[in-house]
């Protein structure tokens, strides 16, 4: 089986592909990413020699690189990916979203049915997706999967329409399709510009911790090798057409979990407790900010038996630690053109 994963240099695409290509030797897995500022081969520096991996480096969007991969390798899977995938940044440059996010899965859709015809016998295209398309929740309640879509960012509607492309190819052309919607990451290699990440990154240089609005919203975290887990048990038992959420049943406000954070922080590093704390700073809030995430992922723990392995606070403590031990990965990063991103983000705040 040749498997397309797309986006596989970023956060969670390192963390599928590493899964895929240790865990199934048969299996052939093509990376394809185009690099963008979120895509980074170090992520995925253990597993690149393997026999069963190899890398692509192209754009979703082009239709013409597309075609001629597909026209080399006949992929019978594709996990797709791929995405511009920080609000902040489609709030400045929307854009880019809708090129990345709407025309570049149109345009996988497309070639993988060029590519098959109608003869889908044993092929898949699987679409990884976010919880963000349901929109915000009041303070009760949780989404499940025939929640009715409501994105509220340039980011999250993008996201939904991509998740309509690929329900309109399944409908239509009757491809195999399946999509999972899941809550909130964290983990290794995720790129600091999100929350964890980057605050783990500024406590340990000290840096002011940014929380925007009254830090009142809420989101769902899950470590990110649990939503690897996930996609492996979508990919092979899933069933066609469906749509399975995915969740961590692990709802945070952000200042109680940014104190957890500080609190662990000091006590790796040594600190004097209440340390990190003093580095919060209330910033003006995210241009339409959701409120409440919270996922309801029982039809995935019913239905295929997944569960996340891990507690948040033992995912967040090996994920600080991972941060801590691996200086070097986030020194590369916030040293490059990080650094303007980030002057710009938090000016006049
Ligand atoms: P990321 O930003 O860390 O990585 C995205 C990857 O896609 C990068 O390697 C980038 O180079 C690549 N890419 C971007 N545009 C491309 C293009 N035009 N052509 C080819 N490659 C391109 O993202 P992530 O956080 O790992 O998210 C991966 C997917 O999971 C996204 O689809 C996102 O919407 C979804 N998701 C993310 C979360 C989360 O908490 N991070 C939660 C639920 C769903
Ligand atoms: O819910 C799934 C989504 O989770 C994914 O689809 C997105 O790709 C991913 O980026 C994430 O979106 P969020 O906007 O929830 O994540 P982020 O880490 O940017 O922010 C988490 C919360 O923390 C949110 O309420 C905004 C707040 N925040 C974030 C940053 C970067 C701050 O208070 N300060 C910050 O500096």
């Amino acid at each position: 089986m040749k498997i397309l994963i797309t986006g596989g240099a970023g956060f969670i695409g390192s963390h599928v592909i590493r899964r895929f290509v240790n865990k199934y030797p048969d299996y052939q897995i093509y990376n394809l990413d185009k690099l963008t500022y979120a895509g980074n081969l170090e992520n995925i520096k253990d597993i690149d020699k393997a026999n069963n991996y190899h890398f692509l480096k192209g754009d979703i969007a082009d239709l013409e690189y597309i075609r001629g991969i597909f026209e080399e390798h006949k992929f019978d899977g594709v996990i797709h990916l791929a995405a511009e995938s920080h609000v902040d940044r489609s709030i400045t440059d929307p854009l880019a979203f809708v090129t990345t996010n709407m025309v570049g899965t149109a345009v996988l859709l497309q070639v993988f049915k060029e590519t098959w015809k109608a003869d889908f016998k044993g092929k898949l295209f699987y679409h990884v997706s976010t919880d963000e398309v349901y929109g915000s929740l009041g303070e009760e309640g949780f989404f499940v999967e025939d929640t009715p879509y409501d994105p509220r960012s340039p980011y999250s509607s993008s996201k939904a329409g991509s998740d309509h492309l690929v329900r309109a190819w399944g409908h239509t052309y009757g491809m195999p399709i399946k999509i999972s919607n899941c809550s909130n990451n964290y983990g290794s290699f995720q790129f600091p510009e999100k929350l964890i990440p980057l605050f783990i990154n500024n406590i340990i240089n000290e840096k002011p911790l940014p929380v925007y609005g009254a830090g009142v919203n809420v989101r769902d975290w899950l470590w990110v090798v649990d939503h690897a887990s996930a996609i492996d048990v979508i990919f092979h038992k899933g069933k066609m057409g469906e749509t399975y959420n995915i969740g961590g049943n692990n709802e945070w406000k952000n200042i109680d979990l940014i104190k957890v954070l500080c609190q662990q922080m000091d006590e790796k590093l040594g600190r004097p407790k209440g340390t990190s704390e003093k580095l919060i700073t209330y910033v003006k809030d995210r241009a339409g900010h959701d409120m409440r995430y919270a996922i309801d992922s029982s039809k995935l723990m019913n239905e295929l038996g997944w569960e996340p392995s891990v507690t948040f606070e033992e995912g967040l403590s090996k994920t600080i630690d991972w941060y801590l031990e691996n200086q070097e990965w986030l020194d590369n990063i916030t040293s490059g053109n990080y650094r303007e991103y980030y002057s710009q983000q938090y000016i006049n705040r």
